[in-house]
């Protein structure tokens, strides 16, 4: 009798414990919000019709289901690696039925595999989430957040959160040098192109900072010559394709430019800018030093390098995913999206400028209340 009641008490004493715990957990991480492209899409184009997905086998082969979730990686992608980071679940993908009620406190992902900057890239993927769409979802996020929460907790929240946002590359790739003679290669030069896509991109940063984003890491793009499709399809020699290189080097640098031009005009350090290029570099020019044998083929597709088509369950697929940079044609393995984050979480001011994400974070924590 008297030891069952002490059984009781002690449960009862270990259950409040166990949800004080877990309810702190829930006030005291940090929420996350993703914006951009397949490189941090966690799954939204699987609610979509499009052609642009990453929802059959072997996508997802490293997770712990071993299923294909959506995301365009065997495993995690970057966001996940920054969402372990911050101690919170994975985003989910805003079209997620699942996005209800307290998980709209861990923030939300509102990538769409196959977008860019402009309007028009990525159209032959027809049905897929533009950049102003994203945002205009993101707007319905708060609101959806202040039913739950209440407006000043809501507008508390989306300050304090980290965002994520990577896109640009598709307005190369799915755009420009598409096909020979694009409409936007008749309409610009390659450098008025670059400086017509960071005019439009500072329009989407102005708009994440009016919609009370505070905290906003802007990755530029890697080296684009240098993925396996390119090196398919326009290198005959291995050499990383010299006219997406050259858009990339014109590319990058500006858009620090621009962010730093947004960060003095706004009065803070709201914007850093995460340079994925250097990094990427890094591992193409050694891979050895990053536990690589190659980061020219790609572990999943075919033709030379692996690098035609798309990844699909009659591809090659290579045994050991972690000795590889690239997982399909043009996106990085888990192991390479790994590096990548660590190097956002712990870069040197070469790689993260003004600061690195562990310096950010380090800058306040969030009020419990
Ligand atoms: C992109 O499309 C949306 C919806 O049609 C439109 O409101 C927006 O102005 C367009 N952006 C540009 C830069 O044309
Ligand atoms: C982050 O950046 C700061 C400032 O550049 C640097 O001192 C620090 O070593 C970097 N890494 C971590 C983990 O903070």
């Amino acid at each position: 009798m008297t030891s069952s009641l002490a059984l009781a008490s002690w449960l009862v004493l270990v259950l409040s414990l166990v949800m004080a715990i877990s309810t702190t957990r829930v006030e005291a991480a940090r929420a996350f919000f993703v914006f951009g492209d397949s490189l941090v899409d966690n799954g939204n184009n699987n609610y979509l019709v499009t052609t642009a997905r990453a929802d059959s086998p072997p996508f997802g082969i490293d997770t712990p289901s071993r299923r294909p979730t959506g995301r365009f990686s065997n495993g995690k992608n970057i966001p996940d690696f920054i969402s372990d980071a911050l101690g919170s679940k994975p985003t989910l993908p805003y079209l997620s039925p699942k996005l209800q009620g307290n998980r709209l406190l861990v923030g939300a992902n509102f990538a769409s595999a196959g977008i860019g900057i402009l309007n028009d890239t990525g159209i032959q993927f027809i049905n897929i989430i533009r950049m102003y769409r994203q945002l205009q979802y993101f707007q319905e996020y708060q609101r959806r957040l202040a039913d739950l929460v209440g407006n000043d907790k809501a507008q508390r929240i989306v300050g304090e959160a980290l965002v994520l946002i990577t896109v640009g590359g598709n307005d190369f790739v799915n755009n420009y040098f598409l096909v020979p003679f694009s409409p936007r290669s008749r309409q610009f030069s390659l450098p008025d192109y670059v400086r017509y896509l960071i005019s439009e991109y500072r329009k989407h940063l102005m708009r994440l900072y009016e919609l009370g984003a505070r905290k906003v890491l802007v990755t530029g793009t890697g080296p684009l010559g240098c993925v396996p499709a390119e090196l398919a399809m326009r290198s005959p020699n291995g050499q990383c394709a010299a006219e997406l290189q050259r858009a990339a080097g014109l590319y990058n640098p500006q858009l620090v430019q621009m962010i730093n031009g947004l960060n003095s005009e706004l009065g803070g350090k709201v914007f850093i800018a995460a340079n994925i290029q250097q990094r990427t570099n890094d591992f193409i020019s050694n891979p050895g030093a990053y536990g690589f044998t190659t980061s020219k083929i790609a572990c999943c597709g075919q033709g030379p390098y692996n690098g035609l088509g798309l990844c699909t369950s009659a591809s090659n697929l290579c045994p050991n995913r972690d000795v590889y940079a690239f997982w399909d044609p043009f996106h990085p393995t888990e192991k390479a999206n790994g590096i990548i984050a660590d190097m956002i979480l712990k870069g040197s001011p070469a790689y993260m400028s003004p600061m690195n994400l562990t310096s950010l974070l380090a800058l306040d924590t969030v009020t419990t209340t």
